[in-house]
């Protein structure tokens, strides 16, 4: 552990998380090299499966859930809430079954977060339903690392740990990175995104009360929403902050460094997340997981496909873009308490960078399927797929959070690859391909943190494959959500080893 500890500090985010000494030398804990159940997603093909969503889905228009929101703008509450959160007390022996118990009542809140995701953020219940999914396995995988890893070993000093989640996935992403705080034996204070409020709301009710059923003090997880600003720079700059999980922007983890240079702070943050085709896919499949892991909650996703890369005779040929245009033309786009909806909403209006990238063409590409706004306000969009993105282009190098696809072209999987190494992002990578030299020369030169092959690139399930990128979408220990090293990475890296 020590010598794992040390090698922390000589990482480095030019070397690719795959490949990095924390990920691929240390010892997978005893505990957590068995057998892991994932928690199954809801299965519409049951009758009654069917009948609970519509019921979920009839409440959405007027659901209040996590309406009551903690809002501060007075520093001295500030420092009233974070002092409340430091002093909660918190036995390591506990933590594995108090985590076990909050992704029991994950389980049991199943259909108040589904409903809660759609009224808030948009989200369909085929993306908001592996995303609870995702938020109770993190709580019972972390639950046997805390108990592997945590105990017996000396107590980590963290009081607080600061989460500051994205809106994007409500659920999932705040819970693994609050779980996880837990794990590591800190509190934990948490502010949702502005977006995903109700949603924290909603999620943070339902740890305090497990934690309370299971006789740890509920204020271990608090929950604030602070202005924007001077309040937001107050605390993340905190004294009894003593380390922060994002995920968002690499901007706002520039920002957050900006506030306190030398602030612990693991981020995972932008992608800009290509799929290469070659001639030897099977092309049929790889229609299917470029749509699903461009279009999935109308592409707000970090690790959605932004881009694909036609190699050799599937760029020269019409057969890989007809298939394309075909299959993007029938998702059914809509509001998110219709169950036919494929597309959901955007979760704010298209703006800025966004709607430039909707409406406007660079030189040289031309659009295989206009992307048209179906809503007033902006938020309704059918999906795009421009072609001709040029090497170099804002479209080849910008994250694009909506419905928006880009095809690029490339004579060689080598040069394909280059595209695909030129953005300074690194999260997700796919590649289609059933030629076993083409995987392997792709899997040593493709730089991203979670490479797929043969399969979307989205989705990402904990234990199986963890997750978090390289370059500029990741700042911090490295360390993946939802793998083995991650607790081990938190907890070394606020006893002061971080490298970040
Ligand atoms: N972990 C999420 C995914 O894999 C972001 O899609």
């Amino acid at each position: 552990k020590e010598r794992f500890l040390a090698s922390l500090r000589d990482l480095d985010d030019s070397v690719p998380p795959s490949k990095r000494v924390a990920d691929r030398h240390a010892a997978v804990p005893a505990a957590t090299s068995g057998h892991f159940t994932n928690s199954p997603d809801t299965d519409p093909a049951v009758a009654v499966n069917r009948d609970r969503m519509r019921a979920i889905l009839a409440r959405v228009p007027s659901s209040q859930l996590g309406t009551d929101i903690l809002r501060i703008s007075e520093k001295s509450a500030l420092d009233e809430l974070l002092g409340k959160a430091a002093a909660a007390s918190w036995g390591a022996a506990d933590r594995r079954a108090v985590l076990h118990r909050i992704g029991d009542a994950l389980e049991s809140n199943r259909d108040v977060l589904l409903e809660v995701m759609a009224a808030e953020a948009g989200k369909t219940i085929d993306q908001a339903d592996p995303e609870v999914s995702e938020a109770i396995d993190f709580a019972h995988y972390y639950a046997e690392l805390a108990a592997a890893e945590i105990d017996g070993a000396t107590p980590v000093p963290a009081r607080v740990t600061l989460v500051t989640p994205p809106w994007n996935f409500p659920v999932a992403i705040p819970a693994g990175s609050m779980l996880a705080a837990l794990a590591a034996g800190s509190a934990v204070v948490i502010k949702p995104a502005g977006p995903a409020e109700r949603c924290g709301t909603v999620l943070t009710g339902i740890v305090r009360d497990a934690l309370a059923a299971a006789g740890a003090d509920p204020a271990l997880v608090t929950l604030l929403q602070v202005d924007e600003g001077t309040l937001g720079r107050e605390l993340v700059a905190h004294p009894l902050v003593d380390r922060v999980i994002l995920t968002g922007a690499y901007e706002t983890a520039e920002l957050f460094r900006s506030f306190r240079p030398d602030l612990p702070l693991l981020a995972e943050t932008s992608g800009k997340n290509a799929i290469i085709v070659t001639p030897s896919a099977d092309l049929d499949l790889a229609v299917k997981d470029v749509v699903a892991s461009a279009f999935g909650h109308a592409g707000q996703k970090c690790s959605a496909a932004s881009l694909v890369v036609l190699v050799g005779s599937v760029a020269r040929s019409q057969r890989f873009r007809t298939q394309l245009l075909d299959a993007v033309s029938s998702l059914e786009v809509g509001w998110p308490w219709e169950m036919t909806t494929q597309v959901g909403p955007l979760v704010e209006p298209a703006a800025g960078k966004l709607l430039d990238g909707l409406t406007t063409l660079g030189d040289g590409e031309s659009w295989l399927l206009q992307p048209r706004r179906l809503d007033e306000n902006g938020q309704l969009w059918s999906p795009g797929i421009r072609d001709g993105v040029r090497r170099g282009s804002a479209y080849h190098r910008t994250e694009y959070f909506g419905p928006i696809l880009g095809i690029m072209t490339a004579d060689t999987l080598d040069e394909a690859i280059d595209l695909v190494n030129e953005v300074d992002f690194g999260l997700t990578s796919g590649l289609h391909s059933l030629d076993a030299a083409e995987v392997r020369t792709w899997l040593d030169r493709v730089q991203a943190g979670n490479l797929y092959v043969n399969r979307g690139i989205t989705g990402a399930i904990v234990r199986r494959q963890p997750f978090g990128g390289w370059k500029r979408s990741a700042v911090g220990p490295g360390t993946k959500a939802g793998g083995p090293n991650y607790l081990i990475g938190l907890s070394g890296w606020a006893a002061g080893t971080s490298s970040a």
